[in-house]
Formats: structure tokens, C-alpha cells, sequence
């Protein structure tokens, strides 16, 4: 069966009171959302408006203009997203970060979130009462994955990346990483070295797997992540607590972000 592949949509800026009419979540879903981060020079100042002080100057040290407007473009669309499933407006949303950096929303802790941005796209799952993460990654196929992965990888992960087709070498390895990079994100910790003693078990259609942690108890051990359909280039995954819950992409019209759906 063929997967649903995400679309990276537009998000336009205006807001139109759309998040007067809340999306539902339930529990045991994870809604994730694909969105570019082009800004139009008359975009830019709506976009910049409503975002907080941190987040601005956060975007303000970047060194490149590019980097600058897709950071103003990344948090500015995904605190519309947000919006809409806070009730509130998208200025208004505190969005405070833990002391390892992942942000949360202090006024609606039900509404967990993870961000992930890569060239231009990004990725936001939003789960209700479980911890999320994320991460998109563009394949680079200058990167010598080998190396890397007999550097950093485990034993098995190796195997992975080895065995097969030697063409879908890169994209083996990018499973592998976006499998704990989501993972940990989900935790909250980010990327942990070292990274040799987990390893990825695809299941399936190789569209689900666990990333299984070497060095924790056996309850925990095994922790479920689901790739994403991303189309040619790019790879993603999101991981979230637990182990009952699927995943729903939001591949509606722009007009069910800030429309009302
Ligand atoms: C956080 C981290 C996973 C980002 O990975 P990346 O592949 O470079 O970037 P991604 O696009 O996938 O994710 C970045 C987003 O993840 C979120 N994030 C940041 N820290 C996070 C954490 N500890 N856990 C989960 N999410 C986090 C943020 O929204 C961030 O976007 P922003 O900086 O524009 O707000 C990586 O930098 C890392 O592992 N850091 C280690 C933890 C760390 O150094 N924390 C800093 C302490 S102050």
C-alpha cells in the first residue's frame, strides 16, 4: 500500500480569527504538519509582529539574511498553527523552553509540539498530553555515510545502512538519525551522544520502526517512531510517548489553517 506523502504548504499569514474555531486532537493522535518557510518582503513584518521578543532576537543573530526570514517564517507559522489548536491568538501564545531548549506552551500544557526545519521546510507535530518530537533532514549525497556511520552508529545500524541497494545507502543512514533525533526531542534531551549503543528495528513496510535505547531499563527500551513520506530528498520521522498513537498528516488546504476548517 502506498503511503500518504506530507504536503509542505504555504501557511499564509493572515489569521482571520480562524483560531476561534479550534482543531480537535485527540490522545492517541499526532497531527503533523508540512510547511515552507518562503516569506514574501511584504509578508515579513505581519510575520514578525507575532512573534515574542525571544523569538525575534533569536532570529535578529542569525548571520544570513535567509536564515534570519526563514526563522521569522518557522515560528511565525507555527504559532498560527498552534492558534488554532490553543483557541488563542498566535501573538499571545507563551512559548517558553526548557533548560535543554525544547519550547512548550506554558498556558496550554496539553498542547505538545515539536518543530523541526530544514532548506526551506518544516515539519510541526502536535500531540495532546504526550511529549513529541521531530526531525526532517535533506539528503546530501556528498556526505560519505559510511564513515559516519562506522564513527557513530552501532553495530546494527551499520548493517542497515550496508546491506540493500548501495543507491539508498544515504537515505538508510538519514532513517537512522531522524529515528533518534525525534526520539530524543521527544524527551526533550535533543541529539545525546554517544549515539553507538541504540540502534533502529524497521518493521513492516518499513514505514514504522523503534529506535531501541542500549542503555535503559526494558520497559523503555524500544521506542516507537514512524517515518514520513516526504517525496525524492528528504527524510522524517516523529516520535511521541507511549506506544498507542498514529499519526494524522494536516494535508488540508491552506485555508483550513487560518480559515477555520
Ligand atoms: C535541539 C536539536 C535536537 C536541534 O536539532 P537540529 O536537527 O539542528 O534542528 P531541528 O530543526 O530538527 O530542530 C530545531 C528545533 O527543535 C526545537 N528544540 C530545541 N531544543 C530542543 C530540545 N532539547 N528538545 C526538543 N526540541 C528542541 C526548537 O523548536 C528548534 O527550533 P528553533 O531553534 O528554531 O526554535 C539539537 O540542537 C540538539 O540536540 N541539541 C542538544 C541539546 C542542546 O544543546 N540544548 C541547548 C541547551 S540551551
Amino acid at each position: 500500500m502506498e503511503k500518504a506523502q506530507v504536503i509542505f504548504q504555504q501557511v499564509p499569514f493572515e489569521t482571520d480569527g480562524a483560531w476561534r474555531s479550534p482543531i480537535a486532537i485527540h490522545h492517541d493522535d499526532v497531527q503533523v504538519w508540512g510547511i515552507t518557510l518562503d516569506v514574501t518582503d511584504s509578508e515579513l513584518p505581519r510575520a514578525a509582529s507575532v512573534l515574542s521578543h525571544d523569538e525575534r532576537g533569536r532570529a535578529e543573530r542569525l548571520i544570513s539574511e535567509g536564515h534570519r526570514r526563514q526563522s521569522i517564517a518557522a515560528h511565525a507559522k507555527l504559532r498560527l498553527i498552534l492558534s488554532r489548536y490553543c483557541g488563542a491568538p498566535p501573538g499571545q501564545l507563551a512559548i517558553r523552553r526548557t533548560s535543554d531548549g525544547k519550547p512548550f506552551l506554558s498556558d496550554y500544557p496539553s498542547i505538545r509540539f515539536n518543530l523541526t526545519h530544514s532548506h526551506g521546510r518544516a515539519l510541526i507535530a502536535v500531540a495532546r498530553d504526550r511529549e513529541v518530537g521531530a526531525d526532517l533532514e535533506q539528503v546530501r549525497r556528498e556526505v560519505d555515510v559510511v564513515r559516519l556511520a562506522k564513527r557513530f552508529l552501532s553495530e546494527r545500524d551499520l548493517a542497515f545502512i550496508e546491506d540493500g541497494d548501495p543507491a539508498q545507502r544515504h537515505e538508510r543512514f538519514l532513517k537512522t538519525w531522524v529515528a533518534r533525533e525525534a526520539v530524543f526531542k521527544a524527551d526533550g534531551r535533543g541529539i545525546t551522544f554517544p549515539l553507538h549503543r541504540d540502534y533502529l528495528e524497521l518493521t513492516g513496510d518499513e514505514t514504522k520502526g523503534s529506535l531501541v535505547l542500549g542503555d535503559t531499563a526494558s520497559d523503555q527500551r524500544k521506542r516507537p517512531v514512524r517515518f514520513l513520506s516526504l517525496g525524492p530528498g528528504w527524510i522524517g520521522a516523529v516520535a511521541a510517548e507511549g506506544t498507542d498513537w498514529t499519526v494524522t498528516l494536516c494535508n488540508g488546504s491552506e485555508s483550513q489553517i487560518n480559515r477555520g476548517t
